[in-house]
């Protein structure tokens, strides 16, 4: 699919409300969408891509069906269902068992607002990436319409509030907690983090999904911050 086309970003969306559902179409599809993306940087083929906190592993099998040697490295078990690819690793993305330098391409989807100290997550990250290498580093924002997660967009009146709603209308647990293992991620100070670092180029920041304009979405302050959706940033890491 054409990256930005206003076709791509129905698709990716239409994928996401039946991801309850379908969850492996929705991710199939995310997979094969984000590596075309990386292969606008050159073919994944005998590439060595790592996939951090990739989930069921439905990326590090898209980039081996294009011939990269990948690996999935997840830290949460219950996250694998029992689907994992061959070779997966149960490892945190804070200290990988990774020599630096090891990875090609190392590539981390949705997991930044995850984790209470993105700076050092990204930090591990360029270790572990070759110089030369990119780092694909994708996020929901937290004043995203999706910030909230399954309790969005809730969360713009408190993020408590919106969880125990979630609780009393579903009546599910709601997977997620701020704080626990949610985390209110910006994209103003996150481009200002990657930007004062010295051990990467920053290549491109885009709003993942747009159909159009995606990468004048993050350079306007404030608007930032609610529109773009996802931020996608590719790094490369300095020689
Ligand atoms: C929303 S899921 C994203 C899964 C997949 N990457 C995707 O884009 O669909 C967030 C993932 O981040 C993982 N995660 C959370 N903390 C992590 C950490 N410290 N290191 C590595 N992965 C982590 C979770 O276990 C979970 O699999």
């Amino acid at each position: 699919m054409k990256d930005p086309s206003l076709r791509r970003s129905v698709t990716l969306f239409r994928a996401f409300l039946n991801e309850q559902s379908d969850p492996d179409a929705c991710y199939s599809l995310l997979a094969r969408d984000a590596a075309d993306q990386l292969e606008r940087y050159g073919p994944l083929a005998n590439r060595t891509v790592v996939d951090i906190g990739g989930g069921s592993g439905h990326f590090t099998e898209e980039f081996r069906r294009r011939g990269a040697h990948s690996f999935l490295f997840e830290p949460d078990v219950r996250e694998l269902r029992d689907r994992a690819p061959e070779g997966t690793v149960v490892a945190d993305g804070y200290l990988l068992p990774l020599a630096d330098g090891a990875a090609d391409i190392c590539f981390s989807s949705n997991v930044l607002e995850h984790v209470e100290d993105p700076r050092t997550f990204v930090s591990e990250l360029v270790r572990v990436t070759a110089p030369g290498g990119l780092i694909y580093v994708a996020f929901t924002n937290w004043y995203s319409p999706w910030g909230g997660h399954e309790w969005a967009p809730w969360h713009y009146l408190g993020a408590e509030r919106a969880r125990r709603r979630y609780e009393r209308r579903t009546g599910r647990r709601a997977k997620h907690t701020l704080g626990e293992n949610l985390f209110r991620i910006h994209i103003g100070t996150t481009l200002r983090q990657v930007r004062s670092r010295t051990d990467v180029e920053l290549v491109t920041a885009r709003a993942r999904y747009w159909p159009f304009l995606p990468a004048v979405v993050p350079k306007i302050p404030l608007l930032r911050e609610f529109a773009t959706w996802n931020l996608l940033l590719i790094l490369r890491r300095c020689p």
